[in-house]
């Protein structure tokens, strides 16, 4: 009869947790994953690189981008919040750094479980006006980056049959983004880049994810004469992140789009 009592809690008690677990998804967060994001030195990086610490308990972060004094700043403020955070001084957009950046990050923490390709830059001018400089430092800190970070992990995530890939988009990678023609035909690649990977590696167990955000403030905006009211805080970009990474991972959340509640400017 005690027996039969103590049966009955505990299978009361797995049953609560496995219900739980099924509506939470919380059974599928690994215990301190490590965590990836480029173009962490400011910004919309940094944000989701602190956010990252705050909610998920000895996170492990791989801080990369190429201003080292800005990385370390972010990094120290993660510690403070209870992550794991190293730094990774790296030009995404230069396929030896990469190479470089990934070994060290290999080194550090083993195997990257999210990476967040963040890294990019905005530059305004029609298309009349864009020099082919200026459009392929566009294509190469936008795209190109994206494609060297993620080319540099994704197989070992294949190989596990597990990860999560986040691309940077942005509004400008879903439709004309007038008077920026470069940055527009960069983030277009991104989300091209961004669906083919998440239909090659659907069978795979890697999640992909793009994301497209509408104006944010972060620095990029300094001297824009736009009030950092107008538009949206880097933090609420930045929770979106986290919040698709804890879904259970029998979901993917392919494409978010996030706008300021007044619409684009
Ligand atoms: N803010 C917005 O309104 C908005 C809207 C849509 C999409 N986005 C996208 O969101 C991402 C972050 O934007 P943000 O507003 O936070 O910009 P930000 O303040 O200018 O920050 C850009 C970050 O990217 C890094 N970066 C730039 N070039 C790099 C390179 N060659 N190699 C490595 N890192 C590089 C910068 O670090 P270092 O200079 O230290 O290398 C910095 O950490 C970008 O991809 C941007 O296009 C922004």
């Amino acid at each position: 009869m005690v027996f039969g009592r103590l049966e009955f809690l505990w299978s009361l008690g797995i049953g609560a947790w496995s219900f739980a677990a099924r509506r939470t998804g919380v059974n599928s967060i690994k215990q301190r994953p490590v965590i990836l994001i480029t173009g962490a030195s400011q910004g919309i990086g940094a944000a989701i690189a602190r956010v990252f610490a705050a909610e998920i308990k000895g996170v492990r972060l791989a801080l990369a981008a190429r201003n080292a004094r800005n990385l370390r700043a972010v990094a120290a403020g993660c510690t403070k919040l209870g992550a794991e955070a190293a730094t990774f001084g790296c030009d995404a957009s230069d396929e030896a750094a990469v190479a470089k950046m990934a070994r060290a990050v290999a080194k550090r923490f083993g195997a990257v479980d999210v990476l967040i390709n963040n890294a990019g830059a905005f530059a305004q001018a029609k298309f009349v006006d864009t020099s082919v400089t200026e459009f392929d430092r566009m294509i190469a800190v936008n795209l190109r980056s994206a494609f060297l970070v993620t080319r540099a992990f994704v197989p070992a995530m294949i190989e596990r049959k597990s990860g999560d890939v986040f691309f940077m988009s942005s509004i400008a990678g879903l439709g004309a983004y007038p008077n920026a023609a470069a940055y527009c035909a960069a983030k277009f690649g991104v989300t091209g880049l961004a669906q083919v990977l998440r239909a090659e590696t659907k069978d795979a167990g890697v999640r992909v994810c793009c994301v497209h955000p509408g104006a944010t403030w972060s620095p990029s905006w300094s001297g824009s004469g736009v009030a950092p009211e107008r538009i949206m805080p880097a933090e609420d970009v930045a929770r979106a992140f986290l919040d698709v990474y804890r879904l259970g991972r029998r979901t993917v959340v392919e494409e978010i789009v996030l706008r300021p509640q007044l619409g684009d400017l």
